[in-house]
């Protein structure tokens, strides 16, 4: 399993992974169980959660750089972290993101507008930038410009890259796999990243201390504001700091990779990317977009969801069972870990009709709507669902919208990205498209 699947976790699945309803795999020092059954997925997840906490088979490569993040802490810590954190998604909060992030999709337009016509272009790299850019903005209200900003960029690209060579020996149980160099390369990132993260948040959490006021709307700020209910405790600096460098990470990792599959599925489907088109245009006319317009753009937001089913950028989730317990005629030892992956969900072929094809229709079609009940969970499910899943619903429709509005994207002859995953879902060798700018209008 660990030689065929050294590149990535996908290369581990069969055809028969797609049908089955658990599987394990035992190891020395692992004892893995894949849970494919919408009822046991439920349980793991959200109705029994409390005796699932986190693995920290992912928190081990992660945290050098996130710390003691909400993404990987379990229990009480978790909870207080989540209370605290709420108010920042609040939906009072996205209006304000809003103005944010249609400033930076107006600078993505800005950087694509000086490629040639009909360029061939990898939009991987764009895509992560203009969602860095907007976590960036929403979180210190200033744009990701400037030297630090572009280090800190340069930095996560780096410890991206190599946070798989670390996690996957781990996934198999064989750490001692890992390379020091690696291991080295990717703390010196993180202390990097963090460092400079640090630099930026100090000068505010110092006044917010020292009790001046602001009248910042940011999620900075409703990090610098929230109260623990018991204690009456804010964040200390570097629980502060964890919590920034993961929402910097997850708020934009997961987007970017999202919205390269989105550009490429569209690519290869140019009678939707038509639709799509002349819904911004029909509804939009000359206008920018604004907030409000984002829910009439029912296919653009069809075919992201869509996307998330069939490329999910959280490839799998993984628990630990605190205790021995039975679960589909077995018992799962205490300690074992428990991976939900909505990559196998999401196209199992006993959960979806058509599982492979691309069909953003599914989203208003009743015969879908119990494979969506059951099978559908890229944001995750329960207590820990996705924070960011609203912010991320918006930001995607805006900037996929002003995508097709401006450019008719194409594919490219002969090249077929391979999904691998990575920290996220991901294409081995890129997603390479021909970007042909459309006339106004049109
Ligand atoms: C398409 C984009 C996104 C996808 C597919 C996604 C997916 C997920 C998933 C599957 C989880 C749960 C992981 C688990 O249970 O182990 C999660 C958690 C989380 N996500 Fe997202 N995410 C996205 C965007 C965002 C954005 C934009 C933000 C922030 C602005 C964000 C913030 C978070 C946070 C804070 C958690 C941890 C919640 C907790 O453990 O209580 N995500 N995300």
């Amino acid at each position: 399993m660990f030689f065929s699947a050294r590149r990535s976790w996908l290369d581990a699945l069969y055809e028969r992974s797609y049908r089955m309803q658990m599987g394990e795999v035992h190891l020395p020092g692992l004892d893995l169980y894949m849970v494919n059954k919408p009822s046991l997925v439920k349980q793991v997840m959200d109705t029994h959660a409390e005796a699932f906490p986190k693995s920290n088979l992912l928190g081990e490569a992660l945290k050098p750089l996130l710390g003691e993040s909400i993404f990987t802490t379990s229990g009480e810590q978790w909870r207080k972290q989540r209370s605290m954190m709420d108010p920042a998604f609040a939906q009072a909060r996205l209006n304000v993101a809003f103005p944010v992030m249609q400033a930076a999709v107006a600078d993505m337009l800005k950087r694509l507008a000086v490629l040639p016509d009909g360029a061939e272009y990898d939009l991987e790299v764009e895509m992560t930038h203009v969602t860095a850019d907007i976590i960036f903005r929403t979180i210190f209200s200033v744009p990701m410009e400037g030297a630090d900003a572009k280090r800190i960029f340069t930095e996560f690209a780096r410890f991206q890259a190599i946070a798989p060579r670390l996690l996957l020996p781990s996934i198999y149980g064989l750490r001692w796999l890992v390379w020091p160099w690696d291991v080295w390369r990717s703390r010196r990132s993180a202390a990097a990243i963090r460092g400079l993260l640090g630099q930026l948040i100090r000068p505010r959490f110092d006044a917010h201390r020292a009790g001046k006021p602001s009248d910042t709307t940011d999620i900075l700020q409703s990090f610098l504001d929230a109260k623990d209910e018991a204690t009456g405790e804010g964040f200390g600096f570097d629980e502060l700091l964890d919590q920034v460098a993961m929402l910097f990470l997850a708020g934009h990792e997961t987007s970017a990779s999202a919205l390269t599959w989105a550009s490429y599925l569209i690519a290869n489907a140019p009678d939707i990317q038509e639709r799509m088109h002349q819904e911004v245009v029909m509804h939009l006319a000359d206008r920018q977009p604004e907030l409000s317009d984002m829910r009439y753009l029912d296919l653009v937001r069809n075919v992201f969801r869509e996307t998330l089913r069939l490329f999910p950028p959280v490839g799998f989730m993984a628990r630990q069972s605190s205790a021995v317990c039975p679960m589909h005629k077995k018992e799962i030892e205490k300690g074992a870990t428990v991976v939900v992956s909505p990559w196998l969900m999401q196209r199992h072929r006993d959960l979806w009709e058509e599982p492979d094809a691309f069909k953003p229709e599914r989203y208003n079609n009743d015969a879908s709507r119990e494979s969506l009940k059951q099978a559908y969970l890229p944001f995750g499910m329960g207590p820990r669902v996705c924070m960011g899943a609203a912010f991320a619903l918006q930001e995607a429709t805006l900037i996929l919208a002003s995508l097709v509005r401006h450019y008719k994207i194409s594919a490219l002859p002969g090249h077929e990205p391979q999904p691998v995953g990575r920290l996220t879902i991901r294409s081995a060798n890129g997603v390479r498209l021909k970007l042909h700018r459309r006339k106004k209008g049109i």
